[in-house]
């Protein structure tokens, strides 16, 4: 990323304690929010203005670790939205009154089914389950997240891509008015990611609407965004409003803003360092000031569920 000297810091320590106060405040009013607003029928908790309300009908998953997630408060204030700001507690900061209703997402490219669908239509015909996964970000930090999501292999059977279709492309909504990042030149907005379609319909990637079994924080990418727990962080694109079957690989942020640094691949690998610093080692958010760096894992530890999709794959040269 354009990286932050002070990456590794949380945001206790560095903002103001007022600022720190308020972000108390706003848990303590998202925990009652989460306990009372019981709704039936899974997507139909997703009710209009109601912030991190709680979603009902959610199974578990084998596929989540047993690793103990991270505090709500460290996933919800140390983020990287860069619509939203570059600091790592600007986007709790900043998008508060994003507004993530209405909110459509257009479906286009190389499949059967295509058009603009309702938030929650698109997400109806799906299974929330609970998907508690490690996230790597490329900066060499990490966490573990309780999300709650429908799977991505389900979405992309629904939609029947054709034989055409070898990517799946993503993009952010593109709103100057709510994301004062977007007025800035960080990146070529929209935020854009990829995937090959055999990641895509690999059964790990989920696109996710909550945390903690509630509705997923504007800062986190709400209403909806996407989870690929073996690859490096950025790949989780943010509050998606179209989403591409594509012939060709599609361009991606971080790819076009420094190919010399960031692959389209992006997995996880502690042996093939970033330009700037190793990879091989991660800082757990949350563990203490004091607590040593742990190793990194290829995949990120998903090397059982996606090795083979890389087989033949030079991993050092497509990063
Ligand atoms: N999506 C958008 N649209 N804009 C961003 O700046 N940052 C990425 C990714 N998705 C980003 C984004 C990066 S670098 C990371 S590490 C993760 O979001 C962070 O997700 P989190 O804030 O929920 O932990």
């Amino acid at each position: 990323m354009l990286i932050r000297k002070a990456a590794d810091i949380r945001p206790s320590e560095i903002t103001s304690e007022r600022n720190y106060l308020n972000r108390r405040d706003f848990m303590r009013a998202g925990a009652i929010a989460g306990g009372t607003l019981l709704t039936s029928g899974a997507m139909s908790a997703v009710v209009p203005d109601t912030r991190l309300a709680k979603l009902a009908n959610v199974s578990k998953s084998a596929h989540s670790t047993n690793e103990a997630p991270n505090s709500f408060e460290d996933i919800s204030t140390y983020n990287n939205f860069y619509e939203f700001g570059l600091n790592k507690d600007d986007p709790f900061e900043n998008a508060q009154d994003f507004r993530t209703r209405p909110w459509t997402i257009e479906v286009d490219g190389h499949a059967e089914k295509t058009g603009t669908f309702d938030f929650d239509d698109f997400v109806k015909p799906f299974d929330l389950e609970e998907r508690i996964y490690r996230m790597r970000c490329v900066e060499a930090w990490s966490m573990v997240i309780p999300w709650v999501g429908i799977s991505l292999a389900d979405v992309v059977k629904h939609f029947k891509p054709s034989s055409k279709a070898q990517y799946v492309a993503f993009e952010t909504l593109n709103d100057r008015e709510q994301m004062p990042g977007v007025r800035g030149r960080a990146l070529d907005w929209p935020y854009r990611e990829g995937l090959t379609i055999a990641e895509a319909t690999n059964p790990l990637p989920i696109l996710a609407v909550g945390i903690y079994g509630n509705v997923i924080p504007n800062q986190n990418g709400a209403p909806i965004r996407l989870v690929v727990p073996w690859k490096y962080g950025f790949k989780g694109i943010k509050s998606i409003v179209k989403i591409s079957f594509t012939s060709r690989r599609p361009k991606t942020s971080w790819n076009m803003a420094i190919p010399g640094e960031y692959g389209f691949y992006a997995n996880v690998n502690p042996e093939v360092n970033h330009p700037r610093w190793s990879q091989a080692r991660e800082r757990r958010i949350g563990a203490g000031l004091f607590a040593s760096k742990q190793e990194t894992l290829m995949f990120n530890g998903y090397g059982e569920q996606v090795a083979h999709l890389y087989k033949d794959l030079n991993l050092r040269r497509n990063y």
